[in-house]
């Protein structure tokens, strides 16, 4: 009998050894918790809720390029959640404006975005500078 209580012993041990190791890959190969989305993150979002919380300051500073102003054109400086500027409001209906454009002619796709029309002003232009009517 001792002739086989040896290996049996030896073969339960493995088994414990690669149970637990298994274990312990399963635990650390847990996928991670999924990313904060910006409605989470921050405390005022009501349009861009789903981003994920890492792509709102991108957004943020394209803003700034594609209207050609700072921060503080749509924010109170140092309360970015609040909406006393109504260039944030009106920000928000064009965030969903152009998100609009894009699902109706775009398939989603990010096509049109403020640089299509603001192009670095806060008013975009609505024809040519050097426009003059065409029959004259
Ligand atoms: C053209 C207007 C505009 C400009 C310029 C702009 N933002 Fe924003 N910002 C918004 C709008 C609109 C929201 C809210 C989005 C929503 O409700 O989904 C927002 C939200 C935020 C928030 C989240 C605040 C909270 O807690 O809810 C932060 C932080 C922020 N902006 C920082 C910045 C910074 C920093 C800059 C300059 C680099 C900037 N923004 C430039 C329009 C602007
Ligand atoms: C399809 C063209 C178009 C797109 C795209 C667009 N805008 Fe506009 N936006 C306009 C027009 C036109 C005006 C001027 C409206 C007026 O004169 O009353 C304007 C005005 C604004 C204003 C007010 C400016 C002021 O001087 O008071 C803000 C703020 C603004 N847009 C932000 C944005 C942001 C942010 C985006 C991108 C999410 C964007 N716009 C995308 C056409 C567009």
């Amino acid at each position: 009998m001792r002739n086989l209580t040896q290996p049996v012993l030896k073969l339960g041990y493995l088994l414990l050894v690669i149970t637990v190791f298994g274990a312990v890959q399963a635990f650390s190969q847990e996928p991670s918790p999924p990313a904060k989305t910006a409605a989470e993150a921050f405390k005022n979002i009501q349009v861009l809720k789903d981003m994920p919380a890492s792509d709102l300051m991108p957004t943020m500073k394209h803003f700034t390029k594609d209207l050609g102003v700072k921060c503080d054109f749509c924010h109170v400086q140092g309360a970015f959640d609040k909406d006393d500027k109504h260039e944030k409001i009106i920000a928000r209906k064009m965030i969903l404006m152009a998100h609009q454009i894009n699902t109706d002619n775009f398939h989603d796709h990010p096509r049109v975005t403020c640089w299509t029309c603001h192009r670095g002003a806060q008013e975009p232009e609505s024809k040519p500078p050097e426009a003059t009517p065409a029959t004259q």
